[in-house]
């Protein structure tokens, strides 16, 4: 049985997603071994709803420090499932290709320092993008820059506000997630 770490920062819709396709056998072999919150969201009541251990990390300092004693060595995947915490470069190493993000936007493009939520699906619209989606990617230091692992796409069209696209984005994010999950989990 492989198992997952899920870090969240939010509603965990993802974070759902992962734990149907545990249970559905999309995702095989595996389960989360623990779900780690930097702040009060709803993707906690989630993880206690599913039995998933879980912790809240207060924010600070020593933060990445402080997940790295929390997260066990044989963890076999660590997913950033709406994380918005940046993880220290020695966290990043210790569990070099073993972490992996999803974010709401084609990479390389609408990726880095602020962009995150609605900044990444106004900026597209801004710039009058004909498509966007999403992209999983590994986690090194520099912030959305590790390689692509899969990447779902959606058009975007003249009528979309920043809601809109982010709806078509998560429901792109559902089908890719899983998939790139099991693929580095199972081959
Ligand atoms: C997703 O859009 C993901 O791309 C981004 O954060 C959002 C998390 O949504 N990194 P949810 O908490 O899984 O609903």
């Amino acid at each position: 049985m492989k198992k997952i770490v899920v870090l969240i920062s939010g509603s965990g819709t993802n974070l759902q997603r992962i734990i149907d396709c545990i249970e559905s056998g999309e995702i095989a072999n595996a389960k989360i071994s623990m779900v780690l919150a930097d702040r009060n969201c709803y993707g906690v009541e989630r993880a206690e709803h599913a039995n998933i251990p879980n912790q809240l990390i207060k924010r600070g300092k020593s933060f990445s420090e402080h997940l790295e004693k929390i997260i066990p060595e044989n963890t076999d995947l660590i997913v950033l499932a709406g994380f918005l915490s940046i993880l220290s470069s020695d966290f990043t190493e210790k569990f070099k290709g073993k972490i992996i993000n999803i974010h709401p936007a084609l990479l390389p493009k609408f990726g880095g320092f602020g962009m995150w939520g609605m900044n990444v699906h106004n900026a597209v619209l801004e710039a009058k993008e004909e498509e966007s989606g999403a992209s999983v990617h590994f986690v090194t230091s520099g912030i959305d820059e590790g390689e692509i692992i899969l990447q779902g796409k959606v058009p975007v069209d003249e009528n979309d506000t920043p809601e809109t696209l982010a709806a078509k984005v998560h429901a792109i994010e559902y089908e890719i997630f899983p998939k790139a999950i099991n693929k580095i989990l199972n081959g």
